[in-house]
Parts: structure tokens; C-alpha cells; sequence
């Protein structure tokens, strides 16, 4: 099922962004090239995005400016991350294990509410939607987002079930030790029809939906099916998922799927190794669950998009420096979000994501861009 017209605004024909003509571009500095026939049948167009015009520029900017405009609703696994810094002097007499001196401890959004942060770092509203226990962390998941004057009518507290944390305990800048306590059982049924009444309200607040799997339950085939209908029956904004690769036919008929590589690489079944193995692992996901586009995020390899039409817009990374890579694929996702939400093509949303995770990967831990960053990387 198709969701949603992405490209809603017809842009007049000078201000039609080259990176979604027909204009030839360049691959290593050879001509366009055609790409082997894909499994599909269609023969894949390859473009390579090299750099942009003034105008293309222009179009980025104003896109940018507009954010503070624009409201997303993220749905996914809430996590917190939970961090101890201390420092080691000696080894436990009780076991070899060393012994931490806590100096310092903190507890951050992570998770689908990362894309939380890093939608709020780009200057746009955001609303969150999953599940967090009737415990002390739930409390203090719920202050937190009252903190950031985000309405929590979409956190659900199931009782006896953990809110997801992650305790990472780190001494003289190295980790020692991670501690999890999760619980990753589906989210409940009794609460599907809650969930479902909330959904067809907020919808007519926000422009986009964000889905941000990290396999801890949220995500069910059954909240997927909701978000699909209600989309296609109350309105149609465009629905975006950064997917974990089990169970991949939930995420069929979105708008956008943002897969990384080896995602990629489990969702089709396909080795890649090659340009012609990522054409042929992007045509078997297209092939399956039918999306409008397909953008598999590829560490220092940058991006490929992939669209309906057969067409491949591979994208490198923009990063100078890397010091940590961690959560970029949030900010791709939030990135894109606010992008298509506020009218931009796949190609224009990918490569102002592509923008924005070259500034986190260059910030140590995890990360986001500002607006005003990104609004200066497209200077
Ligand atoms: N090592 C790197 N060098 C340069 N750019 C990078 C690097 N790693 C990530 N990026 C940038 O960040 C984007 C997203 O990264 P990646 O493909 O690693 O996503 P991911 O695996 O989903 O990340 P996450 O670990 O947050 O889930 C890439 O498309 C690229 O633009
Ligand atoms: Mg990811």
C-alpha cells in the first residue's frame, strides 16, 4: 500500500532541485553508468550526488529555517541511557574484577527518544510514543520528557514490565562493563486499543511519523498495521522506519525505510560486497515490502537511496573528522523526518541527513547536530 505523495510539492521548473532531474551525473569521475538489470526487471539508473548547486542550496536553507514549524511524532523503543564515570585504583579482593570509584553518573534519552533529542537539536517539535514500567525510571523518563515540555499522552507504563536501561559504567575513557535491564515481550494487546484511539488523535497535530525499532517490543506487526490505517484513513503524512531486520514484513507500504548496511544485508538475504550486490539487496527489500523509497545508510560509504522508479542516488559521506560514530543513524532518521515533512524530495531529505550525520560523527558520544550546524554545512 502506498502512504503517502513524498514529493507533494510540485517546485516550478527552475526551482526543480537537480539531484531529482534527469541530468547526467558522474561516478568516479566516468559517465553515468546503468547499472545490471535488478532482480525486478527495471534497470536501475546510477546516480552519484557530487556536490550541489546555489539554488539546491537555497531550497536546503529554506527547508532548514522551516523546522521550527514542523512536528514529528517518533514511536519506538524508549530507552535510557544510563552512564557512570568513575575512576579504577585497584582490583577487587573479592573477585578479579576492578574496583570503580564512581565520580560522577547521568541518564539520557536514548533510543527512539534519541531521535527525540536530535529532532529537538534541529530546531523541531517532537512527540514520543512507547512503552516505559510503572517503576523509578518511568518516573523519571516521564520528568524528563515534562522537562523538555514534551506531552507524554503517548508513553505507555505497563506494570511489572522494566524500563528499558542501559547502564554503561566507564573509568579512565574506557568501558568496563555494560549492565541491561530490559524487557523485550510485545507490546500488550490490552493496550493496542489505547494506543490506536491516541494514534488517530495526535495524528491531525503532527507532519510526519517517525518509527524507531530497537527490537525491544514496541514495534509489533499490530502497531504497525494501526499506524498504516490510520495514516491512510485520517491523514497522510509520511510515515519513515529505521528497521531492525527481524520480522522485516512489518514494515511493508511505508513511506521510507532507512535500513544500514548489514540490515540491509539480513533483510534480503544478499552478501554485500559490491555496488551490484547493494542493487540487488535494495531490489529484493523494494521487491518485498514495497516502500516509496529506500535509503540503506553505509557507514563511511555513505548512502544509497533507491526509489519506485528503479532509480539508485548514491550520496558520500560528508564526515572530516570521525571520533565516534554512535547515533547517527538516529540523526539520519530525524533528519529525514523534518525533511519530508516539510515538503522535501527523497534525494533533498537524504542528502541533508547525510549533512547532519557528518557533524555528530565528529562529536564525541552520542550526539546531534543544531540547526545552526546544519544551516553552516550547507553554507
Ligand atoms: N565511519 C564513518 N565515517 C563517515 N561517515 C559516517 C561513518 N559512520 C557513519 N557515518 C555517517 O552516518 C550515517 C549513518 O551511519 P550508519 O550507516 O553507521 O548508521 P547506523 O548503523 O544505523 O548507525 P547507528 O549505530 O546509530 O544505528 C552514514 O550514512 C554516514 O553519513
Ligand atoms: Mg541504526
Amino acid at each position: 500500500m502506498k502512504m503517502h505523495p513524498c514529493n507533494k510539492r510540485t517546485t516550478r521548473r527552475e526551482e526543480t532541485f537537480p539531484l531529482d532531474s534527469n541530468r547526467p551525473m558522474v561516478e568516479n569521475g566516468n559517465n553515468t553508468k546503468t547499472a545490471p538489470v535488478a532482480p525486478g526487471g527495471h534497470s536501475q539508473r546510477r546516480k552519484n550526488q557530487m556536490g550541489i548547486t546555489d539554488t539546491d542550496k537555497e531550497i536546503l536553507k529554506r527547508a532548514i529555517r522551516g523546522f521550527s514549524s514542523l512536528r514529528v511524532l517518533i514511536i519506538g523503543d524508549i530507552i535510557i541511557d544510563h552512564f557512570i564515570w568513575g575512576t579504577v585504583e585497584r582490583i577487587s579482593p573479592e573477585a578479579p574484577v576492578p574496583v570503580v570509584n564512581v565520580t560522577r553518573e547521568n541518564l539520557l534519552l536514548g533510543g527512539a527518544a534519541n531521535v527525540l533529542n536530535n529532532i529537538k537539536a534541529l530546531g523541531g517539535e517532537a512527540e514520543i510514543c512507547g512503552v516505559v514500567g510503572d517503576d523509578v525510571m518511568g518516573d523519571h523518563l516521564l520528568g524528563m520528557l515534562e522537562k523538555l515540555k514534551i506531552p507524554a499522552d503517548g508513553v505507555f507504563r505497563v506494570s511489572g514490565r522494566p524500563t528499558t536501561k542501559k547502564t554503561r559504567i566507564i573509568a579512565q575513557s574506557q568501558q568496563v562493563v555494560r549492565v541491561d535491564r530490559e524487557e523485550t515481550s510485545p507490546f500488550p494487546a490490552d493496550l493496542v486499543p489505547g494506543f490506536k484511539d491516541y494514534l488517530e488523535k495526535k495524528i491531525h497535530d503532527v507532519d510526519a511519523v517517525v518509527v524507531s525499532d530497537y527490537n525491544k517490543g514496541m514495534i509489533t506487526a499490530g502497531v504497525m498495521d494501526i499506524v498504516r490505517e490510520t495514516v491512510r484513513k485520517h491523514k497522510a503524512v509520511p510515515v519513515i522506519c529505521d528497521p531492525k531486520p527481524e520480522d522485516i514484513q512489518r514494515f511493508a507500504g511505508v513511506t521510507l525505510i532507512t535500513p544500514n548496511n548489514h540490515e540491509a544485508e539480513l533483510m534480503s538475504g544478499v552478501r554485500i560486497r559490491t555496488l551490484e550486490d547493494l542493487d540487488r539487496a535494495a531490489a529484493a527489500i523494494m521487491g518485498r515490502l514495497a516502500p516509496r523509497a529506500l535509503l540503506i545508510t553505509r557507514g563511511e560509504a555513505g548512502m544509497a537511496l533507491y526509489d519506485d522508479s528503479g532509480e539508485v542516488m548514491t550520496i558520500p559521506t560528508q564526515a572530516r573528522e570521525v571520533y565516534d560514530v554512535t547515533g547517527a543513524g538516529d540523526t539520519v532518521i530525524a533528519t529525514i523526518g523534518l525533511a519530508l515533512a516539510g515538503g522535501l524530495s527523497f534525494a533533498q531529505a537524504s542528502i541533508l541527513a547525510n549533512h547532519a550525520a557528518g557533524i555528530v560523527v565528529g562529536k564525541v558520544g552520542t550526539a546531534t547536530a543544531s540547526n545552526a550546524e546544519l544551516m553552516e554545512k550547507i553554507q
